[in-house]
């Protein structure tokens, strides 16, 4: 037996056979300082049940913690509510343990894109969205996500519990002995955040129908039970609220001044924007690309009202991490911002109007043509960024 985390009840005959990834700090370039869980679910009932499993490098650790419960031999059918690697990376194992065989339930998506992930013939059963499956004393629902966040996500329901197999949802990047809400409080809150807004921010119009149609439908939920960190069990309703609130995207009167330096002229800008923005009364903010990774600017990102970013001009282009950053934000889609640029250069400057692209594209509204100084800026210039910072003020006090 390893040393990993014991199987934990959640729910009368449901535990919780998941692994611990104490040690991961990027996941798939997003930082996790403090490493996450893939949580893997065991339905005992007449027919006995795993949803989900976990990294392909875990499923010896799935195994074992499973083995606790009952020999996984004895299992009857799994259910995939996700292929990512991260749920899915265990399947080739677990069904060479259980038997090939055994059913696996799965989105019709889930159905193609399994396939394409492992070339295996097993024996797929798609399920339809809203379709029912009887375990013995428990009722399954499956609730087709599609997009949520990839094409193949589902959630399953089990009727009986109130309790929501929720997937990516609701999850967050956290490793800790803890397993449920009630045992985090709300320190818990910054990293739901930080999973919302690097992973989920763009379908944030697919969050809102989806919470719609599931309160049309009247499921409500004692338990909502994510694949990535603690379980919500004091209070799910709480996640669902918070879904809702970051879903909005409702500016705030705050704004993230987001930069890269060679020789520190754009840096005296970026700190000169935010005093100014401070003096305001705006909560405001430098990021040095070097020192912030993406992923934590994007948390800061979702709420402020305006986002102002720079760059000095490296070989007639932008400088690389902001080139970066800008990708990364534009395929998150943030929405209601205020934007402008800022830039220090030497001869040609082309560095702010490719920010003002960037930034138009994502339809950021332009306030400002944006802030160009040449090499080091003088008081003159020192004070330009003071305007630039007191007019974003202005426009963003209303907040
Ligand atoms: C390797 C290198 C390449 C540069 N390429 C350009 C350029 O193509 N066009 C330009 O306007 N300035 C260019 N510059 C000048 C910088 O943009 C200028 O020194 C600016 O003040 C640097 O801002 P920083 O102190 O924030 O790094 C270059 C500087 C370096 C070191
Ligand atoms: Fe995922
Ligand atoms: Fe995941």
């Amino acid at each position: 037996m390893g040393e990993q985390m014991k199987p934990i009840e959640i729910a009368k005959g449901i535990y919780w056979v998941g692994a611990i990834d104490w040690n991961i700090r990027d996941f798939h370039g997003y930082s996790t300082y403090q490493g996450t869980t893939y949580n893997s679910y065991l339905i005992m009932d007449k027919k006995i049940t795993l949803i989900d499993t976990v990294k392909k490098e875990f499923a010896d650790e799935l195994l074992e913690n499973i083995s606790r419960i009952v020999d996984p031999k004895k299992i009857d059918c799994v259910i995939s509510n996700h292929t990512e690697m991260d749920h899915s990376g265990g399947l080739p194992r677990v069904m060479h343990k259980i038997g090939e065989d055994k059913p696996l339930f799965c989105s019709r998506m889930g159905h193609k894109n399994l396939s394409h992930h492992f070339q295996e013939k097993w024996n797929y059963n798609p399920v339809e969205d809203g379709g029912e499956m009887n375990l013995g004393r428990r009722n399954l629902v499956f609730l087709e996500t599609r997009m949520l966040h990839w094409p193949d996500s589902m959630f399953t329901y089990v009727k009986e519990d109130k309790l929501l197999f929720s997937s990516d949802a609701f999850g967050q990047h956290y490793a800790g002995l803890e397993r449920f809400d009630d045992q985090m409080g709300e320190a818990i809150m910054p990293h739901a955040l930080k999973y919302f807004a690097n992973i989920l921010l763009l379908y944030s119009p697919l969050i809102l129908k989806l919470v719609d149609k599931v309160t049309e439908m009247g499921l409500s939920f004692n338990t909502i039970c994510p694949d990535h960190g603690i379980i919500w069990r004091k209070d799910p309703g709480k996640i669902i609220k918070a879904y809702v609130e970051w879903s909005d995207q409702k500016p705030k009167k705050k704004a993230v001044v987001i930069y890269d330096t060679m020789w520190q002229s754009t840096k005296k800008m970026a700190e000169a924007i935010v005093a100014a923005l401070g003096e305001e009364g705006v909560d405001a903010k430098p990021m040095n690309l070097r020192s912030c990774h993406r992923s934590d600017i994007m948390t800061e990102v979702i709420d402020a009202g305006a986002v102002i970013v720079g760059s000095p001009t490296l070989n007639n282009g932008l400088f690389p991490t902001v080139s970066d950053f800008l990708t990364y934000m534009k395929g998150l889609r943030p929405k209601n911002k205020i934007g402008a640029a800022f830039c220090s250069y030497g001869w040609s400057g082309e560095a702010m109007n490719l920010i003002n692209k960037e930034l138009e594209a994502m339809k950021f509204e332009i306030i400002d043509p944006g802030l160009k100084i040449q090499y080091v800026p003088d008081k003159e210039g020192l004070q330009a960024c003071h305007e630039l910072g007191k007019k974003i003020a202005q426009r963003i006090s209303g907040l």
